[in-house]
């Protein structure tokens, strides 16, 4: 399916600055006025994120490497003294939703209103129910179905926004924790920890290296000026919950049961190539791609830590093959995008590329050189046209802070 031009954005723009945030929240204060007509008392912002390597491993053990990025969902949210949220999302202006903060929160119309239920309901698991009435304002600057994690998004602000209502903090991992439930019970996808974590734990310049057995998340320094993380939507997308995102997460856990093993981490290679004949031809390629790119993530966040971004390059191609070889989570329009950037190759400023989130469409994720990569991402959308005749928005991006809160 090619998505629609919801969100129009510049070409091919650059933008680090503080200002594109800035206008954002202007814009998310000026209509929560314009819709509830009085002023709101916090302010949430929670970044997306784009995945560096080590993809669909969250959910077996691995590691991860992603960073938050500068597209955010916003919430301008203020207490209304009912017992009922009224929630407007400005994507979905004619969809306005009402939840009952006093009656067990239940999935359903309308749909996008579903993670902010989920979290709700979380919050009445912990006990703190009911929970005193807002109103909520929901603006996002995030590309939808992108595979950039607008759904963890907005479900980390929601529940830093319900933190600002109560007047606690919860501890920042059970808050990810929370809001994957939400998406677990409420969304439909059996998701991993990462893109909750990613949006909790994000820190300015920096990737978070993320061990899903430990769920800790630790800063690694990435602030090499001489280097851009480039973001290319190839505009497909397939839905993670009709059942290939479950899917694969369920053939892992056949891999796993065979092998006897608890954990992932516990895995080698040769155990893997020694039951390779207790398994299906399709069973083994799923786990080959489990045991390999868990080495690979260690290895790059290894070569990160030390500065040396350019030998990531490899191991981003190899990580790129097996998700689309042994995974089978890619897309024509991605291997399209990832083979664009990989021909422009490194004497043209490109030192790696791969598909990144959960696949099936969605976005690419390519480090450059950062004085050649106006020209790389003029040359990727070029090719990636020519052969799709579809228009990809590509962008520049930088590693930001998790989730806050601001009270107005
Ligand atoms: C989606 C899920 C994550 C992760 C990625 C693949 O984004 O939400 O938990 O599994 O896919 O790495």
């Amino acid at each position: 399916m090619i998505r629609s031009k919801k969100c129009e954005h510049p070409r091919n723009m650059i933008e680090h600055n503080h200002e594109a945030y800035l206008k954002q929240k202007k814009a998310v204060v000026e209509e929560f006025e314009e819709q509830f007509g009085l002023a709101p008392f916090w302010l949430v912002a929670a970044p997306s994120r784009v995945n560096l390597i080590g993809e669909h491993i969250d959910y077996c053990d691995g590691f991860v490497l992603p960073l938050a990025i500068n597209r955010y969902i916003m919430i301008a949210a203020a207490p209304n003294g009912t017992s009922q949220a009224n929630l407007i999302s400005t994507l979905f202006p004619d969809e306005p939703a009402m939840v009952m903060l006093d009656e067990n929160p239940e999935a359903g119309a309308p749909h996008w209103a579903n993670y902010i239920r989920g979290v709700l309901d979380g919050f009445r698991k912990k006990g703190f129910w009911p929970l005193p009435g807002f109103d909520a304002l929901i603006h996002s600057t995030i590309p939808l179905g992108a595979g950039l994690s607008s759904s963890a998004a907005i479900e980390v602000a929601a529940a830093t926004m319900v933190e600002g209502l109560l007047g606690i903090d919860i501890n920042p991992k059970n808050k990810a924790l929370l809001c994957q439930r939400a998406e677990h019970k409420f969304a439909g996808v059996p998701c991993g920890i990462m893109d909750q974590f990613a949006s909790v734990f994000g820190k300015k310049d920096h990737l978070i290296l993320i061990d899903c057995r430990s769920e800790e998340a630790q800063a690694i320094p990435f602030a090499d000026d001489s280097v851009e993380v480039i973001i290319a939507d190839t505009k497909v997308q397939h839905e993670l919950s009709d059942g290939s995102y479950s899917n694969r997460r369920k053939q892992t856990e056949i891999a796993l049961s065979i092998l006897g093993k608890k954990s992932w981490r516990e895995v080698s290679m040769a155990e893997l190539e020694a039951q390779q004949d207790h398994m299906s031809d399709v069973v083994y390629r799923r786990a080959r791609h489990v045991v390999t790119e868990i080495d690979r993530t260690q290895k790059a966040a290894m070569a990160l830590a030390r500065g040396k971004t350019h030998e990531v390059g490899e191991l981003m191609a190899a990580s790129h093959k097996s998700l689309r070889d042994d995974f089978e989570v890619s897309c024509k329009e991605l291997d399209i995008m990832v083979e664009a950037a990989w021909a422009i190759g490194q004497s043209g400023g490109v030192l790696g590329s791969r598909m990144t989130g959960g696949g099936f469409g969605g976005s690419t994720v390519t480090i450059a050189l950062a004085d050649q990569a106006e020209a790389v991402m003029d040359e990727m959308r070029r090719r990636y046209q020519e052969e799709t005749g579809i228009e990809p928005y590509i962008f520049a991006t930088r590693a930001v802070g998790g989730v806050r809160l601001e009270e107005l």
